[in-house]
């Protein structure tokens, strides 16, 4: 895979435009998500020094739109994991139901499945809406039986 880092400045500058959605998120919840470039390089290098397979889990437990889970699914798919296993095995949650929503169309418009049923009902159960510091991964994805409000 080509270097994520190996961009020019507009396209830097592009891609960090999005790491905010309003001034007002940013100074009531500081809210800033993990530059793409960034999160690509960073979990490469962190999966070459880690014991980490394609197969296993992968939970971010605060999501925000689907950075890092965009370069997780890059990743899996690029070692060899199928498309359906690599979104089965990718776990989100955020606290906000627009950043639940955001994630789960990066990652769908990531793999190129968005129009597929199948991608679009994993990514319903696996990408959820909830507190993760109040709750566990096992009620977090336990309560997602339960209809998003
Ligand atoms: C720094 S951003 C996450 C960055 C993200 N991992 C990425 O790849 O861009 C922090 C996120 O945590 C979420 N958050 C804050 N408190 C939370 C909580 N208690 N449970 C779940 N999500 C939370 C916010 O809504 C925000 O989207």
């Amino acid at each position: 895979m080509d270097d994520p880092c190996d961009v020019g400045e507009e396209e830097i500058m592009s891609r960090n435009k999005q790491l905010t959605k309003s001034a007002s998120r940013v100074r009531n919840q500081g809210e800033v998500f993990t530059p793409i470039n960034f999160a690509m390089h960073i979990f490469q290098r962190w999966m070459k020094v880690s014991c980490r397979q394609p197969e296993d889990v992968f939970v971010d437990l605060q999501c925000g739109t689907g950075n890092l889970l965009k370069a997780v699914l890059l990743w899996k798919i690029e070692n060899n994991l199928s498309k359906e296993d690599a979104f089965r095995t990718i776990l989100g949650v955020d606290l906000l139901h627009d950043n639940v929503e955001d994630c789960r169309r990066q990652l769908l418009s990531t793999a190129g499945v968005e129009d597929v049923e199948l991608f679009r009902l994993l990514v319903t159960q696996n990408i959820i809406q909830g507190d993760s510091v109040k709750n566990t991964v096992d009620e977090l994805f336990c309560a997602n039986m339960l209809p998003e409000k």
